[in-house]
C-alpha cells in the first residue's frame, strides 16, 4: 500500500467538479485517507511549489493557487497510488493527455489543469507532511 498527496485546484472546485473528481478516485480503488478544503496562503504555495521557483511560471502558479479559491487537500492511497494517480489525471498540458484522464475532461489549460498529484515517494513524502499531521491520515 502507497500513499500520495493530490490537490483538486481552484478551477475544479470553482466549478463544483469536486463530487465528480473524488468519484473518480474512488471508482479506480483509491481510498481517501485525509481530506480537508483550504485555502492557501501565498506563503504556502510558494513552499509547496518550491522545486518550481526557478521556472519562468512559478509566480503565476503561486498567485493562482492562492488567490485563485479554496482548493481540496487529499492523502490517497493504494498499491502504486503515486504511478496510478498521475496516469487518472493525465499529462500536465490537458492539450496532450489521454481520453479518459481527468485533465483531458476537465482541466482549463497547463496551469488551471484542475488537479495536482506528488511524483516520486520522495515528493509524496513532503507533500503530504506539509499539510496534513500523522493524526489527520486514517488509513
Ligand atoms: P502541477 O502538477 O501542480 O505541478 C506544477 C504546476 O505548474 C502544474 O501542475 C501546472 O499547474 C503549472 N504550470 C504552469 N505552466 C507550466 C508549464 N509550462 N509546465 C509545467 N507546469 C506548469
Amino acid at each position: 500500500m502507497e500513499r500520495t498527496f493530490a490537490i483538486i485546484k481552484p478551477d475544479a472546485v470553482e466549478r463544483n467538479l469536486i463530487g465528480k473528481i473524488l468519484e473518480r478516485i474512488e471508482s479506480k480503488g483509491f481510498r481517501i485517507a485525509a481530506m480537508k478544503r483550504a485555502r492557501l496562503t501565498l506563503e504556502q504555495a510558494e513552499g509547496f511549489y518550491h522545486v518550481h521557483k526557478e521556472r519562468p511560471f512559478f509566480k503565476d502558479l503561486t498567485t493562482y493557487m492562492s488567490a485563485g479559491g479554496p482548493v481540496v487537500l487529499l492523502v490517497l492511497e493504494k498499491d502504486n497510488a503515486i504511478t496510478g494517480w498521475r496516469e487518472l489525471m493525465g499529462a500536465t498540458n490537458p492539450k496532450d493527455a489521454a481520453d479518459g484522464t481527468i485533465r483531458k475532461e476537465f482541466a482549463v489549460d497547463i496551469e488551471k489543469n484542475s488537479v495536482h498529484g506528488s511524483d516520486s515517494p520522495e515528493n509524496a513524502a513532503f507533500e503530504i507532511s506539509y499539510f496534513f499531521s500523522q493524526t489527520e491520515i486514517l488509513s
